[in-house]
Parts: structure tokens; sequence; C-alpha cells
């Protein structure tokens, strides 16, 4: 469970998957990228929703990551994505965050995404990325 404003704990999410994938053996590169969506994914709760769930499968030919909150949505999906848009607050700012790059770098380092928004409801995201059956 991720939880909205808890900067303090902001990544535990990302950071166990990560230790899970290595556990398991996937290529370093393949780790690297669905850290980072992991990363960029788990901050947006925590500054935009409430309190949200992150589950991640392994299948034979994909890692494959849902992330779902509840919050207020996100009105313009298009928007958001574009590269350098954000409404982060002035105290996010002063933490590092709010460059608009999150979603933007979410979609690049993932080889599917998926995002899906209901204004006041909340938003899941599902993305992932492919592996070769031999590396884990
Ligand atoms: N889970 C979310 N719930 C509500 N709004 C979100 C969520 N994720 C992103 N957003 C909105 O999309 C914008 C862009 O997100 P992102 O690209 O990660 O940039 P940043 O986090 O730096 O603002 C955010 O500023 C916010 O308005
Ligand atoms: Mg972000």
């Amino acid at each position: 469970m991720i939880e909205g404003n808890d900067f303090e704990h902001g990544g535990q999410a990302a950071a166990s998957v990560k230790a899970i994938m290595r556990e398991l053996g996937f290529d370093a590169a393949v780790i690297r990228r669905l850290s980072i969506a992991n990363f960029e994914a788990e901050m947006n709760v925590i500054m935009y929703a409430w309190h949200g769930v992150l589950e991640f499968t392994v299948l034979p030919d994909r890692i494959v990551v849902t992330l779902e909150d509840e919050g207020p949505g996100i009105e313009d999906v298009e928007l958001a994505m574009r590269e350098g848009y954000s409404t982060a607050t002035a105290e996010m700012r002063a933490r590092g965050f709010g460059a608009g790059m999150g979603l933007p770098n979410i979609k690049r380092n993932t080889d599917f995404f998926e995002i899906d928004s209901k204004r006041g409801r909340g938003t899941t995201l599902r993305y992932g990325v492919a592996i070769d059956a031999r590396s884990a």
C-alpha cells in the first residue's frame, strides 16, 4: 500500500520490487527500466493521490505492473503525458520533484503502457517490460 503524502517512505515499493527482481535473476537492464517506471509511478501516488496498490506479475514473456490508486484522477491524460507538464506544488518542487518527466519516463522505459483515469475516483497504470524466457 502506497499512502498519499508519505514522502518518508517514497520509493519503498519500487525498492521492494527491485529486490525481488534481483532475487529472480532478471537482466540488469530489465530491472533498471522497470525500477525507473515503478519509482515514478509510486511518487505520483504519493504526490497526487490518496493511496494506491502496486502489483507485479511475472509472465513467461513479460513482467506486468499495475498501480491502481484512489485519488482525484487526471483531468487531461494527454496533457499529463507531455514532457514538462506538472501540477507539483512549490513544496514538492523543493523536494526535487515536479519536472513533469515522470509519466513520459514511464512510457519511455517500458514496452507497453496504459493509463486509465476517472475523475474523482483514481488512476490505474498498467505497464511492463518484455523478458526473454532465458533471462530468469
Ligand atoms: N496518480 C496520479 N493521480 C493524479 N494526478 C496525477 C497522477 N500521476 C500524475 N498526475 C498528474 O500528471 C502530471 C504529470 O505527472 P509526471 O509526468 O509524473 O510529472 P510530475 O510528477 O513531475 O508532476 C502531474 O503533475 C499530475 O498533475
Ligand atoms: Mg511524477
